[in-house]
């Protein structure tokens, strides 16, 4: 049998191949796109479960690309790898989610500030309470600011983490509808605090695919339109 050499259990990437920032989109063939239309010279650094990892130059610098599967577990545990394994010290996830807000639309861009959630995962902490799942001040600050230079349009606020996309309480959306949360998504919370835990940075930049009180969702064009819009905020903000 052979002895793992590499402390990384789901990543087979050189040392120093990963830049210190990454952006991660949940569809590994996202990553794949992401690297093929906004990098320079990208060269994929990962494979396992198909899992596909790219760095590449963007405006100069160095910067990777890399999927990170459904859900929190998924997500948690490439964070884990990447910031402990791999030298990365900022995560942005570029997602999609479900609007919750009233005032959120189809098309909008969210700034995750936090992520409430129904995920049991800080429970290997043991913290003493709740602890709450919060983006990197210095980022969402940064992301904020690019976006307004751009001109896009972004709702700051909170978003909700859920482990269940078919979700059989049709309550639960009205709650966190009353509790101001702006969308729902299903990785966020795992990815902050991953980073809180480490003394990393993370956040999450998400586009409003559907919306979960109105039904609307975005036909395949705006679902591109969005997606370069939220694309342009992410890149600047790991570039600064
Ligand atoms: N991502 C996009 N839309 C979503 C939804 N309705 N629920 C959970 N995650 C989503």
């Amino acid at each position: 049998m052979a002895i793992l050499e590499s402390p990384s259990a789901c990543i087979a990437a050189e040392e120093g191949v990963i830049a210190k920032a990454i952006l991660m989109p949940g569809d590994p063939l996202r990553a794949k796109f992401v690297a093929e239309h906004y990098l320079e010279n990208p060269v994929c650094f990962n494979t396992v479960r198909n899992m596909l990892g790219y760095t590449g130059i963007y405006k100069g610098r160095k910067l990777s690309v890399m999927g990170h599967g459904m859900g929190v577990p998924s997500a948690g545990l490439y964070a884990h790898e990447l910031y402990n394994f791999y030298g990365v010290d900022t995560i942005i996830r570029i997602g999609s989610a479900g609007g919750i807000g009233e005032d959120v639309k189809v098309r909008d861009v969210v700034l995750a500030m936090g992520a409430s959630t129904n995920s049991h995962f800080a429970d290997q902490y043991r913290f003493p309470g709740q602890l709450c799942a919060t983006a990197d001040y210095g980022l969402l600050k940064d992301a904020a600011a690019a976006a307004e230079r751009l001109g896009i349009r972004a709702d700051v606020g909170q978003v909700f983490t859920s482990d269940q996309f078919y979700n059989d309480n049709p309550e639960a959306n009205a709650t966190y509808r009353k509790f101001g949360i702006l969308a729902v998504e299903m990785e966020t919370a795992g990815i902050y605090w991953t980073a809180q835990r480490f003394g990393k940075r993370a956040l999450s930049i998400l586009t409003i695919s559907d919306h979960i009180f109105t039904g609307e969702a975005l036909s395949a064009q705006e679902r591109q339109d969005s997606f370069h819009e939220m694309m342009e905020i992410a890149l600047e903000t790991a570039w600064n």
